[in-house]
């Protein structure tokens, strides 16, 4: 969008409140204009601009490439449109509560005990400090609160929005809906939304639909995020947005419990994009004095196309959501034995495993579920999380210190927020789990979900894996969620406060990571969910890597993978080599192209090495060295779709390229060669024109001296990738000279 298309939020000219500049110095930021009653948020190429209308409402000013410093905005109150359309629904207001007359997506709803129902929320201070901005806004009539917290990250411009609400009155509030924020768009009537749905096996599919008048909802009533939605979206628009080219505004929310985000069109064309907590089932109630703090909702904009948005939420997510995002560690190559082992884990079929791990240079080992209670099937053991003697008859320390021993860290998989019915821990406290008192405790992978809104719950958690990783020299966990949320009941508190469990179990859950990552400053976790069924920014802020998907076959890992980083950065994404043919569809594939697919993230190996030959070990150990060659470009670099891998392409490119554009990593794949068709050259990009790069495969031997072109030459005239043949792929290394 062009600078002056800013004139496109502008209404006709009633009301106007005021206009406001900044000093042309001070660009970036957080800033607030008392006179005007007018904000402003500057970072990386973005501005983010919001005022008090007339009415004494917030509202959007405006959202998109940065404006100048010295640029004016107009906070204009539209007028009624009609008896139809007053004023008060059709104004793009920043956090609009039900009242009034206000006929789209409230970001808050709420009911008295007298049976009023409404809010109209306007502004009563404002404050800028550093890159943040807090608004106190107050309810027209009764003394209830919110608080909206806005942050810009001053590198990608992105904006993080959330709401405190706080009842001041002498009763208890009902809140009946309750978002982080609300997004308005500048008007155009073009746009797409892009999502991403999927269900086990199949996730990270993205979707693609023209925003017209009316709603779309994506959501999670699962009482987790959920791979049948992710909670991202993007908008672009469709005539002038492409790969690499042309707005998109995106966004993602921090919640790892049901949520929703609704992304509606107006009568007047206005686009609004809501999201945060679920509405569905959903009732806090907020006694006098307490207070409901909603999740961030994360959100962006880029004019470099689908590419240039996913690549500013990677960098956000590495430098200001992970953990580490300090000081990033490069992810280590894990073995995984699920997939060769599945239940049957013991002592000396393990330190096989590592010894043979260990062989091709991976650095974690990792040993999945079966090694506790009376776990040899999914039927039984969950909650009992002490080790099983039958199989580890001296516990797990010689095993531990036998993958020490071959240089590997030693990581353990856990299941801790779920209980086997045939469990000790189930028959000791049944009144545990999640249930509707006198109703079916309903079962999915035999298992049931424990109350972690409970203290006494949230305690025996904590408690169970912190003794776990303090008794055992354990370097990490893979933390799995396995089935979705069913008869959400909590019968030991008022039945007026039981929704809160929606709230309550994901803030406990977010505290238990909290304090074993303070308890084990060392320990990294791996967030699970049967695969990538609880991604979200509020988990990553507290796990290192996660589980992208239970598909591990390396054709159907191109889509996913190419779905999951549309939201998500390649350096959390797990990817295993496995077995051929793939146990998902039975496809062959050679062993490079396993690697090469894997290689695009963070990489791992669950293949089960026992069937393995001699030519395996050495063609695998040959691309573990490669990809430790690249892996700090595919981890830390920026990320080139350079051909989406859709269900009807012949061909699929990535490229990753290094922060200071010195190394940049090609993956190709053909599907299948048919009637000699000939293949045009790939196109790189993000490389320095002006340097020199010399291409070689990425598992070439040392000092193999490949051809010598300009970033101009590779960018513009692209590189012969050609492949002739089915499941075809090829890494290529461009290195500066
Ligand atoms: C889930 C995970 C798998 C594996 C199994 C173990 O399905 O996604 O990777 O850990 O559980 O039961």
């Amino acid at each position: 969008m062009a600078i002056n298309d800013i004139s496109r939020i502008s209404r006709p000219m009633l009301g106007v409140l005021a206009v406001f500049a900044f000093p042309a110095l001070a660009h970036a930021g957080a800033r607030f204009d008392p006179a005007t009653h007018q904000f402003r948020l500057d970072g990386g190429a973005v501005t983010y601009a919001f005022g008090v209308n007339s009415a004494g409402a917030l509202q959007s000013l405006y959202w998109g490439p940065q404006l100048a410093a010295t640029d004016r905005l107009e906070a204009v109150t539209p007028p009624d449109l009609s008896g139809m359309d007053p004023s008060s629904s059709i104004t793009p207001q920043e956090y609009p509560g039900w009242g009034r007359g206000f006929y789209t997506e409230p970001a808050l709803k709420l009911a008295y005990p007298n049976g009023a129902r409404d809010v109209v929320l306007t502004f009563v201070s404002g404050h800028a400090e550093g890159d943040s901005i807090t608004v106190e806004m107050a309810d027209i009539a009764r003394p209830l609160h919110v608080s909206l917290r806005y942050t810009i990250d001053p590198a990608t411009g992105i904006v993080g929005r959330s709401a405190i609400i706080r009842n001041d009155t002498a009763a208890p509030v009902r809140i009946d809906q309750a978002s982080s924020a609300a997004w308005s768009l500048p008007q155009s009537d073009d746009y797409h939304l892009h999502y991403l749905t999927g269900r086990w096996a199949a996730e990270w599919t993205l979707q693609d639909r023209a925003i017209t008048q009316g709603a779309t909802v994506i959501e999670s009533r699962r009482g987790s995020t959920g791979m049948q939605a992710n909670p991202w979206f993007a908008i672009d628009r469709a005539g002038l947005t492409s790969e690499e080219n042309g707005p998109v505004w995106f966004g993602a929310l921090a919640w790892s419990g049901s949520w929703r985000i609704s992304v509606d069109r107006n009568p007047m064309g206005d686009v609004r994009v809501v999201g945060g907590f679920n509405p569905f089932d959903f009732a806090y109630r907020l006694k006098p004095g307490e207070t409901l703090e909603t999740p961030v909702f994360y959100a962006g904009y880029s004019d470099q196309g689908m590419g240039g948005a996913s690549r500013l939420m990677h960098h956000f997510e590495r430098t200001k959501i992970l953990p580490q995002s300090s000081a990033p560690k490069l992810r280590p190559i894990l073995y995984n034995s699920w997939e060769a082992t599945e239940f049957a884990v013991n002592e000396k079929g393990q330190m096989a495993l590592a010894e043979k791990a260990a062989q091709i240079g991976v650095e974690r080992f990792v040993m999945d579920d079966g090694w506790f209670g009376a776990r040899n099937t999914d039927h039984a053991g969950l909650g009992d999380w002490t080790v099983n003697r039958t199989k580890f008859p001296n516990g797990l320390k010689p095993l531990i210190d036998k993958v020490h021993s071959l240089g590997m860290e030693f990581g353990l998989w856990v299941e801790p927020e779920m209980v086997n019915p045939d469990s000790d821990l189930y028959r000791a406290h049944p009144d545990w789990v999640i249930n509707f008192p006198g109703r079916p405790r309903s079962e999915q992978r035999n298992q049931l979900m424990l109350n972690l809104a409970r203290s006494d719950v949230r305690d025996f958690v904590l408690k169970a894996i912190d003794d776990l990783v303090s008794k055992n020299d354990i370097q990490f966990l893979k933390w799995d969620y396995n089935r979705n949320w069913s008869e959400p009941g909590w019968p030991e508190v008022d039945p007026q406060d039981q929704p809160r469990i929606y709230v309550a179990y994901i803030r406990n859950l977010y505290g238990i990571f909290a304090e074993l990552r303070k308890r084990h400053p060392k320990l990294e976790i791996e967030d699970c969910s049967g695969g990538g069924g609880r991604v979200d920014l509020g988990i990553m802020g507290l796990t290192d890597q996660v589980w992208t998907s239970d598909n591990t076959d390396p054709f159907d890992r191109l889509s996913i993978q190419d779905g999951f980083t549309h939201a998500y950065a390649p350096a959390v994404m797990m990817d295993w080599v496995t077995d051929s043919p793939s146990w998902v569809n039975k496809r062959t594939t050679t062993l490079d192209y396993r690697f090469l697919s894997a290689m695009q993230g963070s990489l791992g190996i669950g293949a089960d090495l026992n069937k393995w030959t001699e030519t395996d070990f050495a063609g695998a150990a040959r691309m573990v060295a490669a990809y430790k060659q690249v892996r700090q470009t595919v981890q830390q670099g920026d990320l080139y779709r350079l051909i989406r891998p859709t269900d009807a392409s012949e061909r699929a490119a990535t490229l990753y390229v290094s922060p200071d554009r010195r190394q940049a990593v090609l993956f190709a794949f053909l599907h299948s060669s048919t009637k000699y068709d000939p293949q045009s050259r790939i196109h790189l990009a993000g490389l320095d024109p002006e340097k020199q790069y010399r291409v070689h495969a990425i598992d070439a031997a040392p000092g193999a001296v490949g051809e010598t072109q300009s970033g101009a030459y590779w960018m513009r005239y692209g590189a012969d990738v050609s492949m002739t043949g089915d499941f075809q792929a090829r890494g290529l290394v461009f290195e500066e000279l």
